[in-house]
């Protein structure tokens, strides 16, 4: 089995010494990384800036990126391989319209930044997904969770979808505990309690390949 997985935040930059970035970790694409090469799968890591070492596993091939197209240019030549196709990564949905050559020099009391639309990975690569491809989003939000995680998986032809709430302590950025629920498109959920994301990565890992091996038999 061959796993995609999008890890990280990605930095846009502005001029050769500023970007606008997010605070994802990459923790919780990295352990589903060592999870589903433990599981026995070949893993393309295709992660944002991090701090955290490339995972040390022979059969995870990490790619470094820094912004959401070069994130997208990796994970469109992984993802015809995929079996499986895992987007943990928080790509930033806009990027500076023009990238300053040199050091912007402080000026004026304002400065404003126009901002274009990046590429949304997960939609664009989800247009070419076969039926036999496996695609698992991730979705954290502040309100009306369900409804707008449900919306996402189908947009984006999600087959699965880990819903994050921010409302939950511990849950999310810049810790080392998630507590996720799993939305499916034929409308199935599973709630799973507070955990480490190790813990988690076991779980989504799990009901991935489940859900595999029920399309087999
Ligand atoms: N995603 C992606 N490329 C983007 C934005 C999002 O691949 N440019 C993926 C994320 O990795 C995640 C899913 O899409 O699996 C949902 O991300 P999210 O930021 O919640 O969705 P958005 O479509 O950006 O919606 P929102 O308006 O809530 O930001």
């Amino acid at each position: 089995m061959r796993v995609l997985i999008t890890a990280g935040p990605t930095y846009e930059p502005l001029d050769p010494v500023r970007f606008l970035g997010n605070h994802s970790t990459g923790k919780m694409g990295y352990a589903l990384a060592e999870a589903f090469a433990a599981a026995g799968a070949e893993v393309a890591l295709i992660s944002g800036p991090t701090h955290l070492p490339d995972p040390s596993s022979p059969h995870i091939l990490t790619t470094r990126v820094q912004t959401a197209a070069e994130m997208y240019a990796a994970a469109a030549d992984a993802a015809r391989l995929a079996d499986v196709w895992v987007f943990a990564a928080a790509v930033a949905d806009y990027r500076p319209a023009e990238v300053a050559a040199q050091k912007i020099k402080k000026s004026g009391e304002r400065l404003t930044l126009e901002l274009v639309k990046n590429v949304d990975i997960a939609f664009e690569l989800g247009k070419t997904k076969r039926p036999e491809q496996f695609s698992v989003g991730f979705a954290l939000e502040t309100e009306n969770e369900q409804a707008h995680a449900l919306d996402k998986l189908e947009r984006k032809k999600f087959d699965l979808i880990v819903l994050n709430s921010l409302r939950d302590a511990g849950a999310g950025f810049r810790h080392d505990t998630n507590q996720v629920t799993l939305l499916e498109a034929d409308g199935r959920a599973t709630a799973f309690g507070l955990k480490s994301k190790t813990s988690v990565a076991l779980d989504i890992v799990g009901v991935v390949l489940d859900r595999l091996a029920a399309r087999h038999v």
